[in-house]
Parts: C-alpha cells; structure tokens; sequence
C-alpha cells in the first residue's frame, strides 16, 4: 500500500516570524514536499510577515534558499521549486508599534472556501500584540486557525497568561499548540500498534508490564542556544515531548480517533501522575549538565565553555532522569523512567516497555533462562518496532534458550521517505484537525506536575551532576533505575 496523497484545500497561512530560523529549517522545507507531492498547488498562498523590510521578492528568494538549503537534493527539482515560491508574499510588519501597523488587506483573501492560518512562529511575548492586530484589523474570522510553539510559558503561571492572551482572541477550537514529537511517523504509530492490533491491549497493564523507559538522548549540545540556558532540558524537553510520549503509552483506549476523545484520555493520564515534591525530587530525579568529551569521535566543549561570559556558571540543566509514576488501577506500581540530554553517547529516541518475567520457569534445565519480553519502540533514528521473544536455538544440542527480536523496520518495509513532523502537523492546521496538537488544559496539568521539580532544584543548593559528554548522562542515572533492579536499554539488545 503506498502513500495516498488527498489533496487539502486552498489556504493562506500567515507565518509571523518569516524571516526566522523554524521558518527556514522546519516549516518552509515542509510545505515544499507537501506541495511536491501535490498536496496543495499555486491557489494556496503563504504570507510571510516580520519586522525586516523585505519585499515578496525578497521572500521567494529566502524561501528558496530554505528549499536548496534544508531539502535533500534528491527531492529538489527546479520547476517545482520555482512554482512553489510563487506562492509566497511578504508583508513587513512590527506588530508591537500600533501606530505603523500595516495591512494585510491586499494578500488575504476573503472568500470562505480558502482556509486561513496564522502561524506565530515569534517568541510567546507577541503572541497577545499580534492576536490583537489580527483582531483589531479585521483578520480574525471564525474558522481562522492560530498555530503556537513552545516555549508556552515557563511554568504554569507564564502558560496561563501565554493561553490567556490568546484566548482573548481565538476560541480553544482554533488554536494549535505544536509539540512536534507528535506529528512524528513512529509517535503515531504508537497509536496504531496499542489500538490497531488485539495483541498488546490485553496485556498493556501493571499484571503483565514491569515498567517503561522513555529515552531522547541527542549528540547535539545547547549552550551556544540563547533561549535553552533559560529553560533546560526539563522545561525544553520533559515538559512537552517526553510528558506527551508517556500520554500515549499510559492512556486508556480512547472511544475514537476524534481530537478530543484522544486528548480527554491523556489529560487523565496527566491528572494521575504522582506528584513529586519535597524529598521526593531527589530521589526521583536527577539532574545534570555536560562537560567537555567526544561525541561521535570529535571532541567537544563542555557547556560551560560553550556559554557567553555573561552566563557562566550557569546551573541550567543539559540532563534529566525522572521516575515517574502513573497512579491508577492500570499502572499501579509500574514506573516509567524518562530520561533527556544533550551530548549523549548516541541520538536515540525511544519507549521500552519491558514486560514482566514469567511466572514459572519449565526449562530448569535448559541452557539460557528465559528473559522477559521486551517492545522496543524506535522512534528516531531508524525508526521501528521490535519486540524481543525467547526461542530455542535450532538445531540439536538440548534446549539452548535464545532472546531474538521480531524486527519491524521501517526503513526496510517501506520504501517512502518518513516525513518530517511539520509537513503533517501544517497540513493537520489546514483540515482543521486539532488531534495532534496540545490542548490548553494538557499543557497547564504538565506545568503542575513539573513545576515543583523545577522549584526544589532552583531552591536546592547543589548544582546538577557533571557528565562527560559523549556518555549516558551522570551516574546517579543509572543508581536511579539500579537501585530498583533495573538498567536502562541501551544499545540494540
Ligand atoms: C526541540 C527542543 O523541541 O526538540 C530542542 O527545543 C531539541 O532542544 C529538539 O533538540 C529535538 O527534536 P528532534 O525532532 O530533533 O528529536
């Protein structure tokens, strides 16, 4: 079965912050394959507004060096390339200084059929001036969609005011809070695997799980980004990414695909994480922050080395681990370990869920005792689904027990290219289909749960635990999950 490409209606999406770095990497190389695919063609428009003066022009010009830039040459071809800049328009505008707003009169259409989009791809500061201009201009129509990034807010204070300047604008149903991880092939998988085959839901509990392990390890690190040493990995990584991927795990089957159906059943996973306060942060979590090492045979600086003078000594966490628990009748007693960093040892993203041993052995005397069964979800890279069974070694010699895994790749199942987040996640905007998006009460309960681990670190008086990178993070990461006897999965056994 290949790709079945369902053409979307018309739009204009409005993208504040054109001339920005999301715009260039993410977004702009996401259109083109959509519109290389013939998902959408010249009747649909994208306005880039910002404050530098540019002229549309200027902008195609921008949106093809996006193109040659972030597309792989292999999808590049020229005549495409020239009709999808076409589509592009520029408008310069400083949303902060009222007196001088200028119009997008001339570059929006008005007819109802063509689908409206703003993206605010803008720090959350000017989200509350821009849904003001767009209300105040006129722009704002019922049907229009808003799209927003985090960082929403930097705990759940920030993010209520974020949501609230929104929401004096746009209802609930027209905004789309972004968490890439969920427009990701494997992530959507997820939902396929739980609740398209009758294999796992019957055993997808605290009887049969013994716990779940939530890895994004990057290589890359963080100190020369201005906006991460604000933030650190558990604001810029847990709060979102890992807290949504746990969502889709732990959630009970939701009655349909319907956005809400979906997001009433992670909010009720939110809702019963137990909270960790008081002592309990240090002995639930860990944080750390790299020094200098080698990370893919290359040295690198530490992160100290890496941030400007005005900011060393910095106690910004590049790493968390955290043992969290899902406090209902289906997870009881089964920990889900989350761990993020920077300069890791590997660029790895995956869900282990590790099930229980058997209950009893009938092979006392083979070679090998039976190992219990483990599905590792591959989200990134290599993406793929392997679950680890015990078979007997063939051929005679007695019964030698052996763990092999049953191996779904992707890469060599379907020959599609996997594509980016973004080119589903823009495209969902335009259908109007809100099911990968975050809602506003999602984000504030991940706010709740993680803001009393980002007050006893602020309030602690150490600082996070040094690790070399190019490692697994500090030790007392692998004491977290040792001292349960555990280990982490590390590797592709
Ligand atoms: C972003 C974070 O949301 O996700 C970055 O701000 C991080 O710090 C990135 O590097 C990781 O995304 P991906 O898709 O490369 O795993």
């Amino acid at each position: 079965m290949s790709a079945r490409i369902i053409p979307v209606q018309p739009f204009d999406y409005v993208v504040f912050g054109a001339t920005g770095d999301l715009t260039k990497r993410k977004l702009i190389p996401a259109l083109y394959h959509r519109f290389l695919d013939g998902q959408f063609d010249e009747r649909s428009h994208i306005i880039g507004v910002s404050r530098t003066k540019l002229n549309d022009a200027d902008f195609q010009k921008f949106a093809r060096e996006a193109v040659t830039e972030f597309v792989q040459k292999d999808y590049q071809d020229k005549k495409t390339i020239d009709k999808f800049v076409s589509c592009f328009s520029y408008l310069a505008n400083d949303v902060t200084d009222k007196s001088g707003w200028a119009d997008l009169d001339s570059k929006l259409r008005s007819d109802p059929e063509i689908v409206r989009a703003f993206y605010l791809a803008v720090a959350p500061s000017l989200f509350g001036p821009i849904c003001a201009y767009l209300d105040e201009k006129g722009y704002w129509r019922r049907d229009a969609r808003v799209v927003v990034e985090k960082p929403l807010g930097n705990d759940l204070e920030s993010s209520m005011e974020i949501n609230d300047s929104i929401s004096e604008v746009f209802a609930e149903d027209q905004v789309y809070r972004i968490d890439h991880y969920l427009g990701k092939e494997t992530v959507q998988n997820l939902l396929a695997l739980r609740f398209g085959n009758v294999l796992f839901e019957p055993i997808w509990d605290a009887a049969h799980i013994d716990h779940v392990q939530i890895t994004v390890a990057e290589e890359v690190g963080a100190g020369t980004r201005g906006y991460y040493d604000e933030s650190g990995a558990l604001r810029d990584m847990v709060q979102n990414h890992l807290m949504q991927l746990l969502c889709l795990v732990a959630m009970e089957p939701p009655a349909s695909d319907d956005a809400n159906a979906l997001r009433d059943e992670k909010l009720k996973v939110l809702r019963s994480l137990k909270p960790i306060t008081g002592d309990a942060v240090s002995r639930m979590t860990v944080r750390g922050q790299y020094r200098g090492g080698a990370v893919n045979g290359g040295s690198v600086a530490s992160y100290q080395d890496e941030l400007p003078d005005d900011k060393k000594g910095s106690k910004t966490e590049t790493f968390v681990a955290i043992k969290a628990e899902v406090e209902n009748w289906r997870w009881a007693g089964v920990p889900f370990y989350l761990r993020t960093g920077k300069r890791l040892a590997t660029r790895v993203s995956e869900i282990v869920i590790q099930f229980r041993a058997i209950p009893h052995s009938i092979f006392d005397h083979a070679e090998g005792a039976p190992k219990p069964n483990k599905l590792v979800i591959r989200l990134q890279p290599d993406e793929g689904v392997k679950l680890f069974l015990m078979i007997k070694d063939p051929g005679p010699g007695g019964m030698r027990l052996r763990e092999v895994p049953l191996n779904l790749s992707f890469a060599e199942t379907f020959s599609e290219r996997t594509p980016e987040a973004y080119e589903r996640l823009l495209l969902d905007v335009v259908r109007g289909n809100q099911t990968l998006f975050m809602r506003r009460d999602e984000l504030e309960e991940a706010w709740k749960w993680v803001d009393p681990i980002r007050n006893a670190w602020d309030n602690a008086s150490d600082a996070p635990q040094a690790y070399t990178a190019g490692t697994w993070g500090p030790t007392a990461s692998v004491a977290l999950i040792e001292r349960d006897g555990r280990t982490w999965h590390e590797g592709d056994d």
